[in-house]
């Protein structure tokens, strides 16, 4: 089992950026734990702050060279059709997780251009948000 979790932009800056919002862990000390807790699943990561490259790694791993794929898209998230566009073109599930709870933020937070063509979404769970999203894809396979 491989899943591959796709973080946007901004979201390098885990650990440092609006702590009181995402917290103070950054996000490699993160995914070494989830990884030890899923020794049975490859967990590949990438981060970009360019929405092409977030659309290229989906293109490059959206055929089934993994079984499904966590995104956060961070604010791309809100704004971009074309990574909805990627979503919707490959053939791999990808599950939408956002850190905070959007709908309790801003009124532009609210709206998701990616849920439709996601098959699920965790949000305001913390970084426990990818943790959900793997078991999705483990639990769906
Ligand atoms: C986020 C929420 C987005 O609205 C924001 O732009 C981010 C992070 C989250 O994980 O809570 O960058 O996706």
């Amino acid at each position: 089992m491989k899943v591959l979790i796709i973080n946007g932009p901004n979201l390098n800056l885990l650990g440092r950026r609006e702590p009181t919002i995402y917290g103070s862990r950054s996000f490699d000390d993160y995914l070494a734990e989830l990884r030890a807790a899923y020794p049975d699943v490859e967990m590949p990561y990438f981060q970009s702050n360019h929405e092409g490259a977030i659309i290229d790694s989906l293109h490059d791993n959206g055929f089934g060279e993994v079984d499904g794929i966590v995104l956060n898209a961070g604010a791309y998230t809100h704004t971009s059709l074309a990574i909805a566009d990627a979503i919707a073109a490959i053939s791999t599930p990808v599950v939408e997780v956002h850190i905070s709870d959007v709908m309790k933020r801003e009124p532009i937070r609210h709206h998701s251009m990616i849920r439709e063509v996601c098959v699920a979404c965790y949000a305001g769970f913390g970084l426990d948000s990818y943790r959900r999203g793997v078991d999705h894809i483990i639990n769906s396979k």
